[in-house]
This record gives C-alpha cells, structure tokens and sequence, in this order.
C-alpha cells in the first residue's frame, strides 16, 4: 500500500464515522425534537375528574353523555347539566369547583373544553353508528377518559391545528395514553367489519 492510498482509507474510515454520528443525533432530534417543534399546549380551563363525577350520577355515562331525539350526540354536556348539582351550595372545597363557579357558572360562561378527539371539519363522524348500532364501547376510541382523575394538556399541531391525538402521542403509534385516530385507524377497523371503505362515508 502507497501512503497515498493509507491516508485514504484513514479519510474513509473518518467519513464512515462522522456519517453514523451525524445519522444518530439527526434521527434522535427527529424522534424527541420533531414533536415538542411541531405540537403546541393548550391548557384546559380547569381540572375535571370524571372518577369523582362518575360516583354521583345514577345512569353512568349516559348521565351526561347521551342521544337526542334525532339521534344526534349531544357531546360535552352543557351548563345546564352542571346546574343539576352545582347551582346554590358548593358540592365540594377544591380549588378546581371554586374556578369553576367563579368564572364560569355564576358568570354563565360556557366552559371552552379542549376535545382531545376534534377530527378536522372535512371529516363525518356519527357516535350513534358506533356506540349505538356497533355497540362499540367508549373505552375503544378514547381509552380510559371516562375513568380519569384529572386531564392531561391538550396539544395541536402548529401546522394544522388539529389535535395531537389524530396521529397520536407516539411516532411509531405505540402505546402512548390515548390511542391515535388517523384515517387509516377508522379504516382498518371499517375493513375488519366489512363497513363500505368509499371516501364519501366519512367524508360528506
Ligand atoms: C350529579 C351531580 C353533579 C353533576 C351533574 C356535576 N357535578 Fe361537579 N361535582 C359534584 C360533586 C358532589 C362534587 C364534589 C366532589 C368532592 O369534592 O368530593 C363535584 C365536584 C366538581 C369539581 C371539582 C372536582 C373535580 O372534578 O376536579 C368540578 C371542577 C366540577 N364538579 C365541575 C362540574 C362540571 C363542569 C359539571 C357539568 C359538566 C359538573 N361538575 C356536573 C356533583 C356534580
Ligand atoms: C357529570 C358529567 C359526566 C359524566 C357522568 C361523564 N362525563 Fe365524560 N365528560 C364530561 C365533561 C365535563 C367533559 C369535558 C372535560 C373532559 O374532557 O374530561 C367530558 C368529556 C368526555 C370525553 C371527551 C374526550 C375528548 O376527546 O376530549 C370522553 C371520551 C368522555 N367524557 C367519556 C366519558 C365516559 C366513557 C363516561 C362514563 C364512564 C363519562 N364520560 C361520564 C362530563 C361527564
Ligand atoms: C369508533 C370510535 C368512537 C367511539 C366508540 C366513541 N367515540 Fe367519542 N369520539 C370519537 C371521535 C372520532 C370524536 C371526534 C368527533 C368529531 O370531531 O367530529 C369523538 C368525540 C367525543 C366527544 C366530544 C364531542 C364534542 O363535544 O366535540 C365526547 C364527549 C365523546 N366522544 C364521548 C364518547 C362516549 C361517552 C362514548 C361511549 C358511549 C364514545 N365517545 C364512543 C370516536 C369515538
Ligand atoms: C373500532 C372500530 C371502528 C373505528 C375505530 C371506527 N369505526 Fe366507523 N364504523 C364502525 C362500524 C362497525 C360501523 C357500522 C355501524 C352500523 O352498523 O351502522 C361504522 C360506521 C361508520 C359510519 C357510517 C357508515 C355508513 O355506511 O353509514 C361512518 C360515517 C363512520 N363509521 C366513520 C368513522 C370515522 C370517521 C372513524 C375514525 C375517526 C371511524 N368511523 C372509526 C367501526 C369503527
Ligand atoms: C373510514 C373513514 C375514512 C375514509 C373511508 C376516508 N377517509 Fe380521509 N380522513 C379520515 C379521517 C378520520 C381524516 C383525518 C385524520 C387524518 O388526517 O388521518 C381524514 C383525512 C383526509 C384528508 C386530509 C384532510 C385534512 O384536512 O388534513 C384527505 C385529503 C382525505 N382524508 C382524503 C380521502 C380520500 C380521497 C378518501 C377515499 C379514497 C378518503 N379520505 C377516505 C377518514 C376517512
């Protein structure tokens, strides 16, 4: 071997190095860095525990969230299903119930949830067709939300502004608290049930 052709294997060996290295930190700071650059927090108004809440009603979930006459989901219940219980006593000394008489139910203020689940507008979706004619339980979309204590930040993505849970918590769609709901989720689950795939089922 000429000591030409030793430096140039010594060099070849140096960029062989150097491009691992650079390949490692490039792909670490697309795993962790990516995420905290592309998702924004939103705080929720006030902590909710749906664990204490669940030990007050009498028909479980359905006490506050249920079906109208047209079928339509009523969704996130509105003051007036709080006003049941929350209207002349306080029903208990958190801090959490006192923002939330203060601020919001004495001064008949909406409270302005984050929904963690917001699909984008251009995407229909109808829970009596799962919950009411699949039978679907809640827990298969949403986890375990109807047992939470407290409520986690809500994040969006600066780009679209949709809520972090549609491509989900984790990069590789592994565990993660909530599961991820992209349109391949609704659609691998629609092909499981032989439910029709066409574009116009869930985009009207
Ligand atoms: C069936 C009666 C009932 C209804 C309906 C109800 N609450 Fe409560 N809520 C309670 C009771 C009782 C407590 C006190 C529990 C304790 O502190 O031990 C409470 C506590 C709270 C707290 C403090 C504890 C926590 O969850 O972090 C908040 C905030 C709250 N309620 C908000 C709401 C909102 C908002 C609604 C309407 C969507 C609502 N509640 C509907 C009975 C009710
Ligand atoms: C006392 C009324 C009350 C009861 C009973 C109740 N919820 Fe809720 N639920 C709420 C309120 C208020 C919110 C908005 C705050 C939040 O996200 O927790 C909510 C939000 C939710 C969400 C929306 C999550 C998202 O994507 O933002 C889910 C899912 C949910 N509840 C499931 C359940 C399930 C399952 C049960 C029964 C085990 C249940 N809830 C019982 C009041 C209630
Ligand atoms: C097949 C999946 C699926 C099942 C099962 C399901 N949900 Fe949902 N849920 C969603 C999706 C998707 C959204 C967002 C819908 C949208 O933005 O149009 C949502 C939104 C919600 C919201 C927020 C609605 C709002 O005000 O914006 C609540 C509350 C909720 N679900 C509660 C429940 C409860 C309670 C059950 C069980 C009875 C349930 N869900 C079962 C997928 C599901
Ligand atoms: C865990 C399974 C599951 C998931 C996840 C799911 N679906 Fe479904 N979906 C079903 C089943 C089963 C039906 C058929 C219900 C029936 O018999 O009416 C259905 C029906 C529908 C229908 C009515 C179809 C028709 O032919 O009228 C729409 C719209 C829909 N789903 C949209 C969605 C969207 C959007 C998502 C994702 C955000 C989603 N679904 C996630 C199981 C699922
Ligand atoms: C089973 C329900 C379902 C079917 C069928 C479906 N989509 Fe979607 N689509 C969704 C959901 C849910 C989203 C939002 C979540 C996401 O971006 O993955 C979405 C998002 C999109 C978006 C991005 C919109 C935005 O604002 O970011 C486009 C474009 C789209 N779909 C086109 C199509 C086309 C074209 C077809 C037919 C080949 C189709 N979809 C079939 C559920 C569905």
């Amino acid at each position: 071997m000429t000591t030409h052709e030793q430096g140039q294997a010594k060099r070849s060996h140096a960029d062989w190095l150097l491009f691992v290295v650079g390949f490692v930190l490039f792909s670490a700071l697309g795993f962790w860095g990516t995420p905290a650059l592309l998702y924004a927090e939103k705080p929720q108004p006030f902590q909710f525990s749906h664990k204490v809440h669940m030990e007050q009603v009498s028909e479980g979930c359905k006490s506050c969230h249920s079906f109208r006459e047209d079928g339509s989901f009523t969704g996130i219940p509105s003051m007036d299903k709080c006003k049941e219980c929350h209207s002349d006593s306080p029903q208990g000394d958190t801090p959490e119930e006192k923002i939330f008489v203060e601020q919001y139910l004495n001064k008949n203020k909406p409270v302005d949830w984050r929904v963690y689940a917001k699909q984008p507008p251009c995407v229909f979706f109808s829970h009596a067709a799962h919950t009411e004619n699949a039978g679907l339980d809640c827990a298969k979309c949403h986890g375990d939300h109807g047992k939470s204590e407290s409520l986690r930040p809500y994040q969006y993505n600066r780009l679209t502004g949709y809520s972090r849970d549609i491509w989900g918590w984790n990069i590789l769609g592994l565990g993660g608290p909530p599961k991820r709901m992209k349109m391949d989720s609704c659609a691998d689950c629609h092909r499981e049930n032989g439910v029709r795939d066409a574009c116009f089922v869930c985009h009207k």
